[in-house]
């Protein structure tokens, strides 16, 4: 185990506007969601995952990727990303000016088939030409490994499973693979066996954590992977989200907390904790739902509690 990232600088990929609201049953309109991003940009936010490029019949809520990315005012320096399954979806993206694609794999192949209709190999196959097509366009190319701390259908899933995926997805191209505790069962003892199995191949400077937070353990493992050098990490704004094919999983880890728990590490994220909760109650409220965060609970409460001491 090594003493936090080196760097002293953690990067966080905002999945809130793709992972959080991919689940929601009600469509969300494109201009809440275009909103959502322009005040996580504000925030000082870099990286935010804006779109899935999927078949609408898969995952409706997000037909409108095109719009949503077409209607943002683009931020120098700020990387708008989409997850992309196909050529055809990478196509999409490119159209639609995507500044970076995702491709998406498990580690699992009850939930591959469930998620995208195919095998492991098939998914490897079918990224190849996505890969292969964005280095041609010079568009770079990220990687995400489902299921790594366990799978909805399969239960314990072996790292070295996990790590010969993602291998697979780093030797073709892909610059970061995210591993993705995608049911949330995760534990920090895990994640830290999970980070040594899969930085055997891969460095560990292109892994990234991906926790969901289904058994509240997401932001105790972000701390284990901080512990064991990862630098990385995905997180979802006020916690919003969930997988329309792992049942029951919740939302990521709180971006509020993870920035929360930097700033107190004193690594830098770049990303303004106060105008991050904003952006966290403008998305609760446009949801209807109290925020996941316990980092914008209390800071909601302290503002509370401040306002009716100066009355
Ligand atoms: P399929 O049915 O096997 O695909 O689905 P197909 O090639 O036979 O095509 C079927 C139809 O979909 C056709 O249309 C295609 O044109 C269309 P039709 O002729 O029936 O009208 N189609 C598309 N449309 C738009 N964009 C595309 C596209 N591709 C085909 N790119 C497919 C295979 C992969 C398309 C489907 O299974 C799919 O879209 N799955 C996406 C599932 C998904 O988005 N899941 C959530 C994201 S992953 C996640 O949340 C995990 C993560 O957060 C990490 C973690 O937490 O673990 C990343
Ligand atoms: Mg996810």
């Amino acid at each position: 185990m090594v003493d936090l990232p080196v760097s002293g600088k953690v990067r966080i990929v905002e999945v809130g506007p793709r992972d959080g609201l991919q689940n929601e049953p009600s469509f969300v309109p494109t201009a809440t969601k275009v909103e959502l991003i322009r005040r996580l940009m504000k925030a000082g936010v870099i990286a935010i995952e804006a779109a899935a490029f999927v078949s609408p019949k898969w995952v409706p809520q997000m037909a409108d990727g095109a719009q949503v990315l077409r209607e943002i005012e683009r931020r120098e320096g700020v990387v708008l990303s989409a997850l992309v399954p196909n050529l055809k979806g990478f196509d999409a993206a490119l159209e639609a000016r995507c500044d970076e694609v995702a491709v998406f794999a498990a580690a699992s192949e009850s939930f591959s088939q469930k998620n995208i209709n195919c095998s492991v190999d098939e998914s490897i196959d079918r990224f190849e030409p996505v890969v292969e097509r964005a280095r041609q366009e010079g568009v770079r190319v990220r990687g995400y490994v489902s299921c790594v701390l366990g799978c909805p259908f399969e239960g314990e899933i072996d790292p070295l499973q996990v790590a010969r995926v993602t291998s697979r997805l780093y030797q073709m191209g892909c610059y970061e693979i995210s591993l993705g505790d995608t049911i949330g069962t995760g534990t920090p003892a895990k994640t830290r066996r999970l980070i040594e199995a899969c930085s055997k191949d891969v460095p560990l400077s292109a892994l990234a954590g991906h926790f969901h937070d289904t058994w509240g353990m997401a932001i105790a493992n972000v701390y284990a992977a901080l512990q064991s050098g990862m630098a990385s990490f995905d997180s979802s704004v006020s916690g919003i989200g969930g997988c329309p094919y792992s049942p029951g999983a919740t939302g990521n880890v709180a971006t509020e907390d993870v920035v929360y728990l930097c700033d107190e590490l004193g690594l830098h994220t770049g990303i303004d904790l106060a105008a991050l909760a904003e952006a966290g109650e403008f998305i609760s409220t446009a949801l209807g739902r109290v925020t996941s965060s316990r980092v914008a609970r209390a800071m909601a409460a302290r503002r509370a509690r401040t306002m009716s001491n100066n009355v």
